[in-house]
């Protein structure tokens, strides 16, 4: 067998919503990039179910299209013609259709007998969430929850409810169908290269973890900015907004992976035991805090690399009045030993000026006593971790200027993660379905820490519930750094935002 070749993929890959957009653009693309990595093995095969109806070949020559507009490999016709060979098209209203269900599941196991898959399926839920609860509810009746042989697990795309309510009504209706331990939610933050780099950064260098807590952290931040805007995805953004379509999931997890302990050992159970704790720590705001310590906004026409953009309410399927937030900026605390009265910056938004995901830790200052007005000029050591587009992580420190005169400058350890491994970097969809099928379940978001990070979003939404008559949106224009105040929240405090992606 070849070395690559993963075993654990030797399965089914069922997926609901075959049609929709994650599926061409993330899901087929990164299988096949399992496979052009020579990961897959021979017994792997992928059936999607959508409503319209079409042949297989008519499937695959769709696939074909997105795979070649977003894998990230030029596509070798002879290895796709190989590929496409193992995909399968089947159409049924996967709403109502018991029978649609009967008839998947006789396919399923012809395919088993076929293809020596044993039983193993990866169910895929690329569908919104209403119908996660039906969908789960018609495998568990039709018996395909539990087959005699091999496994059989649930993917869920996020988001996971739409409330702290909804999200618990939703988990505990799951939680009678199928076991926790086989619901893999979907963040696919974690499964992003640098992400996972933190627990290596942070815990395989004598040189952060000692300096890692308030006696030595000035404040973190946290940004994700993105120049597209909502693009096709009106009807749904309207719902979600930038506070549940990135902070209560990318951005909380992020900061849980940046401020969690050490966990007793790398297992699942561990990290997430961890990563719960922070979120449980998180700060909830009070209308106070919230008028204080929250930005929001919403872009409205404006110019992006010279093309004319149109504002968010003029965006397809969104209301012309649309209070919606596509711009969020908080500062924040985690009560807890290691973090007390450390300020936590959070921000992300849409159609901003640059594409870039980063994470700086700010460290302190040295005391003064020991200063030499040589050194007057010196800047804060920052530590930057740069997710993406480029991967990579920077370290700021003060050195001295080369010369014949003592002066000092700042200078950047930088490492440049993704120019030194071309291609590498396998995108975050390859990692989580690889993950899956290995049963390593820290990569996805176990229901506590789903439970206090929609907690922490309660606490955001009744501020805006109290707030919302006093907005004048859009209050920034398309292309540009968001609304001004988000630069008043950290100023106001003596700081900055640090823009390592464009300054
Ligand atoms: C998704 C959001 O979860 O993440 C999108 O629904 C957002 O609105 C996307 O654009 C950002 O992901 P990435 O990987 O491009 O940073």
């Amino acid at each position: 067998m070849d070395k690559n070749i993963d075993i654990d993929l030797s399965s089914i890959f069922v997926i609901f919503g075959g049609t929709g957009d994650l599926t061409k653009r993330k899901l087929i693309p990164a299988i096949f990039s399992l496979m052009y990595e020579e990961r897959l093995p021979e017994n792997f095969t992928i059936v999607a179910i959508g409503r319209r109806e079409k042949t297989n070949q008519q499937y695959r020559d769709e696939m074909y299209e997105s795979a070649k507009q977003f894998c990230r490999f030029s596509l070798n016709d002879k290895l796709w013609n190989k590929f496409s060979k193992r995909i399968f098209y089947k159409n049924f209203d996967f709403t109502s259709d018991n029978k649609g269900y009967r008839n998947l599941d006789l396919f399923l196991e012809k395919m088993d007998t076929k293809y020596l898959t044993g039983g193993k399926r990866l169910y895929y839920l690329a569908v919104a969430p209403e119908f996660f609860e039906g969908i789960i509810r018609n495998l568990k009746n039709n018996d395909m929850l539990k087959k005699s042989t091999g496994w059989q697990r649930i993917m869920v795309e996020k988001p996971f409810g739409s409330s702290l309510e909804t999200a618990r009504t939703l988990n505990y209706n799951i939680s009678k169908l199928i076991h926790e331990e086989d619901i893999f939610r979907i963040d696919h933050y974690l499964g992003k290269e640098m992400i996972q780099n933190i627990l290596a950064i942070r815990f395989g260098n004598s040189l952060f973890e000692p300096l890692w807590n308030a006696n030595y952290i000035d404040n973190i931040q946290i940004t994700s900015n993105e120049l597209l805007g909502v693009e096709n995805r009106g009807g749904y953004y309207e719902n979600a907004g930038i506070l549940k379509d990135m902070l209560q999931n990318h951005l909380l997890q992020m900061l849980t992976m940046i401020a969690m302990e050490p966990p007793v050992d790398l297992s699942p159970e561990s990290i997430r035991d961890e990563k719960v704790k922070v979120l449980r720590s998180l700060r909830p705001f009070t209308q106070e805090s919230f008028n204080e310590d929250i930005v929001r906004g919403q872009y409205g026409e404006g110019t992006s690399n010279d093309v004319e953009m149109v504002g968010y309410r003029q965006e397809v399927n969104v209301s012309p009045s649309s209070n919606t937030d596509t711009f969020i900026a908080i500062k924040t605390y985690i009560d807890n030993f290691r973090f007390g009265g450390v300020p936590i910056y959070i921000r992300a938004g849409k159609r901003m000026d640059t594409k870039s995901t980063e994470i700086v830790i700010q460290f302190k200052k040295l005391p003064g006593i020991n200063y030499y007005k040589e050194f007057d000029q010196i800047g804060h050591n920052l530590l930057v971790l740069k997710i993406q587009p480029e991967e990579g992580f920077f370290f700021r420190i003060n050195a001295k200027k080369p010369g014949n005169e003592f002066k000092m400058e700042k200078v950047e350890l930088d490492y440049c993660q993704s120019c030194k491994y071309v291609n590498d970097s396998p995108e975050a969809y390859e990692r989580l379905i690889l993950e899956a099928s290995r049963n390593n379940t820290s990569l996805f978001t176990r229901w506590d820490e789903l439970e206090y990070s929609w907690k922490f979003i309660e606490s955001i939404e009744k501020g805006i519930e109290n707030s919302n008559n006093a907005l004048n949106y859009p209050n920034y224009k398309a292309g540009t750094a968001g609304p001004l105040a988000a630069i008043d929240l950290i100023e106001k405090d003596g700081r900055q935002w640090w823009n390592t992606a464009s300054d």
